[in-house]
This record gives structure tokens, sequence and C-alpha cells, in this order.
């Protein structure tokens, strides 16, 4: 299923604590940016939005020069939210309301293409907004007012990206929680504030959020394992 996406690259990374933003961070020699468009590709998208830090526009088209889809850049926002809503903006220009998109963390740089396509199909079969997701292995405690209490594991879920929407539902979903002031976490979030449904799709071990330093370390142990 065709799609277009918005990589959302424009955070500075402060946890992961390198010299340059997150998404320049390079995984074996390949900036995590350049190795998400590789990714959205591979699974169908044929264009894409990356929101990017203020005065680093040249530095993400020399990151991704080469990239196998067409990209361009746009400055993103102060909230992650912001960066999306930016990115949706850019892409509504070019684009029709009906239009497959994608949103997609430029920190999960190691997601499988199958995740992808997955989640372009949901979309393109009626879900109105589609997430990756995986089943949580710590055991959770919800805290209260007088202490905390076991959460059941078994049905919760850690959300991935990219998630999935028409191009008409994401932007609408945006102006909406920027309207009304409403924080959001995920996109998901923001569609199920305008009322639709969020539809699960199996997410992948390898679209893990690269955070903190110890990440790269798992990222290199899957990119390993790949060869
Ligand atoms: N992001 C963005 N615009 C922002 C904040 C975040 O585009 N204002 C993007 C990041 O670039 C990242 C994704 O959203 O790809 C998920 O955010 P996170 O993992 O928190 O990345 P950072 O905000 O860069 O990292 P940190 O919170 O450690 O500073
Ligand atoms: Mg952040």
């Amino acid at each position: 299923v065709p799609a277009v996406a918005i990589v959302v690259a424009a955070g500075s990374g402060s946890r992961l604590g390198a010299d340059v933003p997150k998404a320049l961070v390079e995984l074996d020699g390949v900036p995590m940016v350049r190795r998400c468009l590789d990714a959205l590709a591979d699974g169908g998208v044929t264009s894409v939005v990356v929101t990017v830090p203020a005065s680093y526009e040249a530095r993400f088209q020399e990151a991704l020069s080469g990239s196998p889809v067409p990209f361009r850049t746009v400055v993103g926002g102060a909230r992650r939210q912001d960066s999306v809503r930016l990115g949706a903006e850019a892409l509504a220009a070019g684009n029709p309301a009906d239009a497959v998109v994608l949103v997609h963390d430029a920190a999960r740089p190691l997601v499988p293409s199958g995740v992808v396509a997955h989640v372009s199909r949901a979309v393109a079969a009626g879900a109105g907004a589609v997430v990756p997701a995986v089943p949580v292995i710590d055991s959770i405690r919800e805290l209260d007012d007088l202490g905390s209490r076991v959460v059941e594991r078994s049905r919760l879920r850690a959300v991935q990206t990219p998630q999935g929407f028409r191009l008409g539902t994401l932007l609408a979903a945006h102006r909406h929680v920027e309207a009304e002031g409403i924080e959001v976490t995920d996109d998901a979030g923001a569609a199920e504030a305008i009322g639709h449904a969020v539809t699960l799709v199996p997410g992948h071990r390898d679209a893990m959020k690269i955070t903190e330093p110890v990440d790269m370390v798992l990222a290199h142990a899957i990119l390993a394992g790949r060869k």
C-alpha cells in the first residue's frame, strides 16, 4: 500500500547525550534518520517529510543524501506533537486528505519494513488510527494515594511507531489537540481525542526506541544479528 510519512527527528536527544541531534547519530556508519527512510521505503513509503531541529537542515540534507525515497526537511516544534503537526501541515500541501500517512520516530531506526507495510495496510483497510504494539515484559505497579497496586500485565501493550492514519485525520487530530491545549504522548492519542478508534497491529522488538546510551548496545546487537 503506498503511503507518505513524517519522520520526527527534531528532538535533541538529551538522554542519549551525543554531541549531535540523536537522529544524526550513526549505527554502523549510517545515521539513524537514514536508516528510518530505508525501512520506510522498503515498506512502501513513497515520500517523506523529516522534521529537524532549527539550524540543522543542511546537516540532515547531507545525512540523507542518497535516500531511496524523496524527502524534504521542515523545522520541527518545541514538543514532539508540535513537530508532527508541522510535518502534517507540510504534507497537506501536496497530498490528498485520503492519503495514507505514517508518523515515525527517527529514534526507532531498526523498525522492520514488515511492520511499516502492516500499518499502511490496516489504514487502507479502513482503520482510523493504527498503532504497532508489543507486550510489556516488566511487571507494572500503578501508584495511587494509598500506595500502589499491581496492574494485570497481560492486558498491557507498549506502543511503537510508525503509527498510521489518513492525512486528513492526522491533521484534524493535531489541529484539535493544539487548539484545545491537550498534551498527547503519541499520534493515536490525538486521533482518539477527535473520536477515532485505535487499531493495534503487531509491533516488533527491533522497533525499540533509542533513548539512553545502553539502547545503542542493543541496536548494535540487533544489527549484528541481521548480518
Ligand atoms: N521529536 C521531535 N520534536 C520534538 C521532540 C521530539 O521531532 N520537539 C522526535 C525526536 O527527534 C524523536 C521522537 O520525537 O525521534 C521521539 O522523541 P524522544 O525519543 O524523546 O527524542 P528526543 O526528544 O530527541 O530525546 P530526549 O527526550 O532524550 O531529549
Ligand atoms: Mg523527548
